[in-house]
């Protein structure tokens, strides 16, 4: 057995142990030991505590001794909602949009998701594996431990099948767990432009068996829109994502307020992502849920549109997980980092909500949350060593410094 003991570490960040996603004002609660240690074994944390507690005649059993002087340890973030597997790029959208066009303007004449789905179709199993990957790693150096990945720039059978093959083949190669979620419904593709029930038809008959016969998703999620699937069309999709054991993490409220979020609830959704777009009605009936409210600040951020009205989301008792939304059109940066410092910058949350959000609910929001999302005994040693820091709070304050020493996967120094 390999055991190893980080010690002096200047404080131990979020040791909690919820069995239930974090809401109101839990949020706020994130727990710290001071002049802490933590012993690892296996990769798995298995003792924490306060130094003046720690056995020293123990001190020959351990392989090797980190010493985390002036330095925070946390758990890495756990990034719930991603798009991760995608060809090719598209900042030439992006300065149409500094020219002055809008998403839906973008979407309507054959850009958007329509244009990365044409260069993912270009592009073969391998290249897309290697590319991701690429992309896993470097938001690993950044803090990541565990991440979510949609399909959706297939939008045939053959290749939403393809992109769930990358996403099985990342779990195998990926360091840090990953969840699968099959996006199908992410629009409609230019040949059932006026043929929705055709496009539905063949996500439900053609699409989800074979998913299902070749355990190739984890969730099942549509993009709820106007001008892309309506509440009820969530509703058919979703429904026979469950018949196959797939349970629902769902893009609804980013562009309008279309019952895309109480239709979620119904449907019993693990997440209802997105949310910038909330009337009060809207927070309610979330916060009298169990559904997870997955913010995406960098979309709202990218896309210079209003962000998620997160404060009275959380005075009014919601459940609130941080995610990046890495993708190529709305949010073309996975860094956690960002993700965090603009919730308290731009959202008003304070820098122990930021944190709890974006660890241990984004832990729920993937039900990883045996596994990572907070330092507790039994968990994977999934750490982030930042650099020496005054707070907490200087996380936030000093937006886009990196501040990570170092990020430990399963006890492995990666970064
Ligand atoms: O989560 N809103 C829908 N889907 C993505 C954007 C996809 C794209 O523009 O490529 C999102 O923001
Ligand atoms: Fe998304």
């Amino acid at each position: 057995m390999t055991k190893q003991l980080i010690k002096n570490i200047k404080c131990l960040i979020n040791t909690g142990n919820a069995t239930e996603s974090l809401r109101g004002k839990e949020l706020a609660l994130l727990s710290c030991i001071e002049d802490a240690y933590l012993i690892i074994s296996d990769g798995i944390i298995s003792e924490l505590g306060e130094m003046k507690n720690l056995n020293t005649n123990s001190f020959h059993d351990f392989n090797d001794t980190t010493d985390a002087r002036g330095q925070f340890v946390m758990p890495t973030w756990c990034d719930s909602h991603t798009h991760i597997v995608f060809a090719g790029s598209r900042e030439d959208e992006f300065i149409d949009k500094l020219k002055g066009l809008s998403y839906a303007e973008i979407a309507a004449k054959g850009g958007g998701i329509l244009n990365s789905a044409r260069k993912l179709s270009d592009t073969d199993e391998e290249t897309l594996t290697k590319q991701a990957l690429n992309r896993i790693i470097e938001l690993v150096k950044l803090g990541t431990g565990a991440i979510e990945i949609k399909s959706g720039y297939g939008l045939t059978v053959e290749a939403e099948l393809k992109m769930l093959r990358v996403i099985k083949q990342l779990k195998k190669l990926s360091p840090i767990p990953i969840k699968s979620t099959f996006l199908a419904a992410h629009t409609y593709p230019e040949s059932y432009k006026d043929n929705h029930k055709g496009y539905i038809d063949l996500i439900i008959n053609e699409m989800l068996p074979i998913i299902a016969k070749e355990s190739l998703a984890d969730y099942i999620d549509v993009f709820c829109e106007t001008g892309f699937f309506s509440p009820q069309e969530m509703e058919t999709i979703c429904l026979a994502g469950k018949k196959y054991g797939l349970k629902s993490k769902v893009h609804v409220n980013q562009l309008n307020s279309i019952g895309g979020l109480q239709k979620a609830i119904e449907l019993n959704a693990l997440s209802a992502d997105h949310l910038e777009t909330m009337n009060e009605e809207d927070i309610k009936v979330l916060a009298a849920s169990n559904c997870i409210g997955t913010l995406l600040p960098s979309a709202a951020f990218f896309l210079r549109m209003p962000y998620q009205p997160a404060r009275a989301m959380i005075d009014k008792n919601c459940a609130i997980a941080l995610a990046s939304d890495y993708n190529p059109g709305s949010s073309p940066s996975g860094n956690m980092n960002t993700v965090v410092a603009l919730s308290c910058i731009q959202m008003k949350m304070l820098p122990e909500e930021a944190v709890n959000a974006a660890t241990i609910n984004g832990a729920f929001a993937m039900e990883l949350e045996n596994e990572v999302g907070s330092i507790a005994v039994g968990k994977r040693a999934n750490l982030i060593f930042t650099k020496p820091i005054p707070s907490l709070a200087y996380l936030p304050y000093s937006f886009g410094t990196n501040l990570i020493d170092k990020v430990m996967i399963d006890g492995k120094i990666i970064a």
